[in-house]
């Protein structure tokens, strides 16, 4: 895992899109692999400013992470929302070729499993919980996992309460996420961790992907912010 260390959230945003630079002019029909959280914000608004330079997204397909359960498309605190508010109504992409896992049953992680099946994600952003969980698995979920439904930990729903009016009771208790496993699949993962706190969470993901690398291609780059 290649660790690129930044001064700033700007820079980090800019070094962050100078990777998924590299890919969108080299494939105008890519497969993103998209995070929600305020780390990819930046990254998304770099992407935005591609498009109004002249960039097309309308070959670009993208897969979402993960999404809360029980909590509509259309609210604004749903996953859905965030992209179609940071990236989505912004940029040229077709909405038809945009997917965010939806859903709390096995048969709705499977249909979101099968439909990542027929694609082959060319480069998967991820952001990364304080405590190290990514989409939203937890620090120690098995790494062949797939798409799952997650019982959030109080870890988890007291970080993200944060964009819930700081009231942990609104935060929802589950998730649906892709698994470690289906994240492996992707061809490059490009991590972006904003701040100081995020540190431990690089670190361990860093011995992680070193460990892993001799079989399976796991987080390719990660972009840290310092401050
Ligand atoms: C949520 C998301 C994660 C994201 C994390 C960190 O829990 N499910 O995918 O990485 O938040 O978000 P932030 O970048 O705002 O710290």
């Amino acid at each position: 895992m290649k660790v690129i260390v930044c001064e700033n959230y700007d820079e980090m945003s800019a070094k962050a899109f100078e990777v998924m630079k590299e890919l969108l002019d080299a494939k105008k029909d890519a497969v993103l692999g998209l995070a929600t959280g305020s780390s990819p914000v930046g990254l998304y608004k770099e992407m935005i400013q591609y498009h109004k330079d002249g960039y097309s997204y309308k070959d670009i397909k993208s897969y979402n992470l993960d999404e809360y359960v029980g909590i509509d498309r259309k609210d604004p605190q749903s996953y859905y929302t965030f992209m179609y508010e940071n990236l989505f109504k912004d940029i040229d992409i077709d909405l038809n070729n945009t997917h965010v896992p939806y859903g709390s049953t096995e048969a709705d992680c499977k249909a979101y499993e099968d439909a990542l099946s027929e694609v082959s994600i060319d480069l998967q952003v991820l952001g990364i919980g304080q405590n190290g969980h990514i989409g939203f698995n937890e620090p120690g979920t098995p790494f062949e996992t797939l798409t799952h439904i997650v019982d959030l930990t109080e870890n988890t729903r007291e970080a993200n309460a944060r964009f819930f009016d700081n009231d942990i009771n609104k935060v929802p208790t589950q998730a649906i996420s892709m698994g470690i496993g289906t994240i492996m699949k992707s061809k490059k993962v490009l991590l972006v961790a904003n701040g100081e706190n995020k540190a431990d969470a690089v670190k361990a993901e860093d011995r992680k992907s070193t460990r892993l690398n001799s079989s399976h291609l796991y987080i390719s780059y990660a972009v840290f912010c310092l401050k």
